[in-house]
Formats: structure tokens, sequence, C-alpha cells
């Protein structure tokens, strides 16, 4: 072979894995075994080996944790791990009891619980310990992922010294909070990674990365629900769930022990509607004979057991019309395609708008102008399109087809080999691509500008006072100007040109995040002001130096050295110089971030909004505070987010210890 026939074998696997990876973790639908999967990428991996020189630095196999599925140790289950018959209405569920009772009789109880949406893991404890967590795979055998599943603290390794039996196997479904994964995904987006379609994904793909340090990075969640030893020891499953709460698991508060069927849809018919409360996705419930004398007696079929069953709701899907497809032109020049709906009611709120992610999903619909759609409402913000009626498609309609000149500025559209998303090249004369990164500038995570809103970089764009960030500080300038804007009266033009001048004292990685460096989010921009000091440094800093910063991988390098390359950025550093902003770290910031927190003691607990408990652990203690793992009289504060556990509230309550909120605690920073 010669070595353009290597490098297109090489495109060619990389651009399959990345569909494949497209279709499994965004559109849900993987049309490839896990194990073709590896086999390609240890192909390719093997091939980037043999030709570093033609290796694509943005090749699945370079992603920093990436969602990769790679090979982990395969285990046998000791007890298979088998699935549920699903059950889709009243009559079903009848039918189920009858069964059950036509072999036990009418004395029995049954277990109501939530059916989390997840994936299930098996945890094997010996002498206390967790020695293993294995993913279901085929139901016989699954993945061993102990390492990753480690560094989830809602799961103990290590159990207080109690009456558990030496070994057991415990039963779980590891998930994501929907507040974490619109953050997470929000962020991806920022940083122009593929999204994950919803929670659940998101859960299965940080499972199975390589890295657990990135895997410690990402809020998961468990809920435990079943036990199994050599011999029984309890009598019911509702005994059971007792005793393992006791043994320091967690086990769902909205468990239920009822009398009969009746019982039973009433349980179903309260959740139909609670379950939009509740911080994470549940698919339906699942119902269990309690007693597992009566669960030997029902015993299973080939694929699952008798004693159980599932109820799954239906999916919150209504049938709209495709009104128009609408392009918008993200910050980093990115194209994503927008359905515009006739507007329907869904899961309680209206829809107007569907995301249609990319060209990919265009296509694999197959969308034609004037479509009748159908609209799910999953676990993302933004509800998506699932399916088109072809039933109802109209004689000679147009297919939509993805543009070729972006639709704000005219400049032909790009696709970076490997990516999914067509980008606009024109980033400094685009106007969304120019005012999204005034924006992002002036945001909470970077300058946190007071004074100045969205909509107010919007209306200065437009009016001409602003075509660069360094224009802003020449707005002081500009005072006449600013008085003509329609509700811009002299106290908004003070407050503003107070929360500019203010801005030239925010940190140096803080600037460097406003920048809107493409794949530089606010974690790299901090490992990147700290790795270089200043920003000539980093100007200066060549692909090999900055690939070896903390971190820092060839596709972020890559992206440095290009924004470098442009000049007109070199004139906006200089002109930001020259006004005065931050542009090296401060030598007591190097040291240790503040000093602010030392001697105070915190409790995390719960899911956040803004940052994960990593990131709030880190900042805590960069501030010379200390993470305790326990509540006690002696703690400070316990940083309280959303869905913390009971047992942690009510005992901080008990002591009185204060529960703080991320902004209080950014409050204390200030
Ligand atoms: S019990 C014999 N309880 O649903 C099967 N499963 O469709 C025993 N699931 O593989 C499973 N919540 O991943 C059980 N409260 C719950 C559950 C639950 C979610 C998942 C689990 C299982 C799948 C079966």
């Amino acid at each position: 072979m010669s070595l353009f026939d290597i490098k297109d074998k090489m495109d060619e696997l990389v651009g399959e894995l990345n569909q494949h990876t497209y279709n499994y973790y965004v559109l849900a639908m993987p049309t490839i075994a896990d194990f073709e999967f590896d086999k390609k990428l240890e192909e390719l991996n093997r091939l980037e080996l043999e030709y570093p020189d033609l290796a694509d630095p943005n090749s699945p196999t370079q992603k920093v944790g990436g969602d990769i599925t790679k090979s982990f140790i395969t285990v046998n289950h000791r007890w298979p791990m088998l699935s549920l018959g699903n059950t889709y209405n009243e009559q079903d569920l009848r039918d189920f009891d009858d069964r059950i009772r036509k072999t036990i009789g009418d004395s029995f109880e049954y277990v109501c619980e939530l059916k989390f949406d997840g994936l299930s893991i098996s945890l094997t404890y010996e002498d206390n310990k967790l020695i293993r967590a294995v993913t279901r795979g085929d139901g016989s055998k699954g993945d061993d992922v102990t390492t990753n599943v480690k560094t989830l603290n809602k799961i103990p390794h290590r159990l207080k010294a109690g009456d558990a039996p030496p070994v057991f196997e415990i039963r779980g479904e590891i998930f994501m909070h929907r507040a974490a994964f619109n953050r997470l995904n929000r962020e991806r987006e920022e940083l122009g990674e593929i999204q994950y379609a919803n929670p659940r994904n998101f859960a299965a793909g940080t499972i199975k990365m390589q890295d657990s340090g990135e895997v410690a990075k990402r809020p998961l969640d468990c809920f435990l629900y079943s036990l199994n030893t050599d011999k029984n020891y309890f009598k019911t499953h509702w005994d059971s769930l007792q005793g393992l709460k006791e043994w320091g698991f967690k086990i769902s508060n909205d468990t239920r022990l009822v009398n009969g069927i009746d019982d039973v849809l009433a349980f179903i018919d309260h959740w139909n509607n609670e379950r939009f409360k509740l911080s994470y996705d549940i698919d339906g419930i699942v119902i269990k004979v309690n007693s597992y004398a009566q669960q030997q007696e029902l015993g299973f079929t080939a694929k699952s057991p008798r004693w159980a069953i599932s109820y799954k709701y239906k999916a919150q899907e209504v049938e709209t019309l495709l009104e128009r497809v609408t392009y918008q032109v993200g910050r980093t020049g990115a194209v994503t395609p927008v359905a515009n709906l006739r507007p329907v009611q869904l899961a309680g709120t209206t829809v107007k708008r569907a995301t249609l992610h990319n060209a990919n999903e265009i296509e694999r619909l197959d969308l034609h102008e004037g479509d009748s759609v159908f609209v799910e409402k999953g676990g993302e913000i933004i509800p998506k399109i699932t399916n088109v009626n072809l039933d109802k498609r109209h004689d000679g309609a147009e297919r939509i087809i993805y543009p070729i000149d972006c639709p704000e500025c005219g400049s032909h559209l790009i696709r970076k080999d490997g990516e999914v998303a067509f980008y606009c090249p024109n980033d400094e004369g685009c106007p969304p691509q120019i005012i999204g990164k005034i924006q992002h500038f002036i945001g909470r995570k970077a300058m946190n500008i007071d004074g100045l809103g969205d909509e107010t970089i919007e209306t200065f764009y437009k009016k001409g006072l602003v075509e660069h960030i360094s224009d802003l500080y020449l707005l002081k300038d500009k005072a006449d100007e600013l008085k003509t804007i329609e509700r811009f009266g002299e106290r908004s033009i003070e407050n503003m040109m107070q929360g500019i001048e203010q801005s030239k004292q925010m940190p140096f990685e803080k600037v460097l995040f406003g920048l809107g460096i493409r794949y530089v989010g606010e974690t790299v921009a901090k490992k990147l002001a700290f790795g270089v000091k200043n920003i000539d440094n980093l100007m200066g800093a060549t692909f090999e130096e900055l690939i070896t910063i903390d971190e820092i991988g060839q596709r972020i390098a890559e992206s440095i050295t290009e924004y470098f390359s442009k000049s007109e950025h070199i004139d906006q550093i200089n002109q930001l110089k020259v006004f005065g902003l931050q542009f090296q770290i401060q030598e007591n910031e190097i040291a240790l971030q503040s000093e602010k927190l030392t001697g105070k003691t915190f409790v995390i607990s719960g899911v956040f909004e803004n940052y994960s408990r990593e990131e709030l652990k880190e900042l805590i203690e960069s501030n010379g505070g200390k993470i305790l793992s326990g509540i006690s009289a002696k703690l400070n504060y316990l940083l309280a987010g959303e869905n913390m556990g009971p047992s942690k509230h009510d005992k901080a309550k008990k002591l009185n210890v204060p529960f703080i909120s991320e902004d209080d605690l950014f409050e204390m920073l200030k």
C-alpha cells in the first residue's frame, strides 16, 4: 500500500468512527456493535502509531477522555442480569396480576419502584469492601468498570461494620440528573463537542470512558434496587431494601409496599404526572412480588422473572407541522439547523421549535417542506424530532437541503475532516459570530461585566458602536451616542461604565476564557493560564510545548496556534493590553488562589446548576477551605445542591449547620 492509500484508509476510519459515535450518543441509534467499533478504533490506533505523520490531530483516538468504548475486561455474572417484561396499559397489568394469583393465590404484596432511566450495574462486596462493578452487557457477562464506578461518591467503597453478609451482589441504576446533563451538554456545545441525546447516554458514555479522572468530573448518581446472596438474608424484597439502606446504600425514598393491583395502578397514575418534578428521568414503574418465597415459586421465563414486570410510560410525543427550517450561526461559526413548528402542547409546555443538530440529522430524517413530524421531549431542554409521518407528505414537496453558504454573511461553509458540524469561516465579519463573541466575553463565567447584557450588545453592534471586544473599552468616549439609545438612561450608562472599568481587574484565566478561542473552555483556560503564566508565553508557545501542559491535547493545541496565527487576534490582544486588562497570572494566585476560606470546613452535597462537585471542591481547597466527608457539629457550612440526600439534610438541620448555595460560596470568595 502506498502512503496515499494508508492516509485514505486512516481518513476513512476517522470518518466512520465519528459517525458511529454520533449515531450512538446523539441519535441514540447505534448501527454497529461495540465490538466492531473497538476493532476499527484499534486498527486506526495501530496505523497512527506506525505512521504518526499521517495522523489527524482530531482523530477519535486522541479525544481527551473521549467517549469511545474501550476494551474492558469481560466478567461473567454470577446471577444473570435478566430483563423485565414490559406492559403499557391497565389490562396488561391485570393479566400479570391474574397470572400470579393462579400460581400463588391471593395472599401477597407488591413493591412498586420507579424505573430509573440509566444503565444497570452489578456491584460485588466482599468483607464489606466494594471489589467489582460490572455493566449488564449481554446479561450473562459484562464489562468490568470498577475503577470508573469507584469515582461515584454515592456508591460506598467500604461499608460500616454491620451485619452485611461476607459476600453479596447488589444491583442498581447509574444515572445523571437533568440539571447536570443540561449544564455539561451546554459546555460541550460551547466547546464544539458532540452533544449527548439524553442523560442516559451521557451516563452510559461516562461509565465507559478510558480516563477515570474524567469520569470523576462528571456527576453521576446511583439508586440500588436489588440484593443477591447465596442464602436468603431477608424474607422479603422490602426488608432487603431497608437492610441495604442501613448498610449505607442509596435506596429511593419513593418505593412503596402495596396490597393489590388497584394500589399499583394508583401508584402508576400518581407518577404519570409527578415524574416531571423529579430531578432525573424515569421511563416507567417496576412492580415486584414482595416475598422471596413467592418469587421462587413463580420462577423465571428464559428472559425475565415471572414475579416482576415493568410498566412503561408512553413517550411524550406529539405530531405537528414543520413550518420551516432556519439556521442559527453560533459564536464559533457552527451553523445549527432549527425546526420551526406549528405550536403544540407537549409535557405541559408549548413547543414551537426543535433542534435538528446538524446536516446529518436533516438527512437522517429525510425532511421535506411541510412535513408532519413527531416531536418528543426527553431529558434535554429543547425537544427533538424523532420521525416524519410519511403518509401525510404532500406530493411534490421539496427536500430540505442544508445550505452551502452561511445564511448570515454568505461565506462558503466548511466542514473539517472528521467533524459533524459545518462552520462559517468568516469569524471577523459574520454578524452573529461577532455579537456572540462579545456576548461571551461579557458573560458571567468570563469577564462578568455588570450593567451589560446580551441584548445591549446586539443593539450596540447594530448601531455600529462595537465590532470587536476592545471596542467595549472605547464606549466611555461615546456617551452622546449612548444617550440616544432607547431605554438606556444615564444611570444605566454609569452602571455599565463602572462594570467595564472593573473588568480590567478580572484575572488572566477569565480574560483568556473570554477571548472565545475554540475548545478553550473555562477549565482549559485555567490550566493554560497557570501553565504559561502570561499571554506572551502563550502566543509564543509551539504546538509541542502546548501539549506538554496538563489536559491540553492535540486538538486544543492546534486551535490555539491557529488562533494566534491571525493578525486580527494579535491586534485585539495588543489593544486590550493598552486598556489595562490582566494578561498575566498574579503571583499570589499561583501560590494559592486566596486564603479567604482558611479555617473553614465544608461538606458538598447534591447536584449543582453551574459547577460540578469536583470543581467546587477544587475552588474551596484552592482558597484555603477544607472538605469534610461527613456532617458533624464542627462543620462550618453545608454547600447544598439540588436533590441532596435526606439523611445529610436532616442531620445538618438538627445540628444547625448553615446551608449555603453555589452563589453564597461565590459571595464569600468575592
Ligand atoms: S429490577 C430481573 N428495578 O430496568 C430484572 N430494574 O427493563 C431486575 N431498572 O435492566 C431489574 N429501575 O436496568 C429493576 N427499580 C428497578 C429499576 C430497574 C430501572 C432497569 C434495569 C433493568 C431494566 C429492565
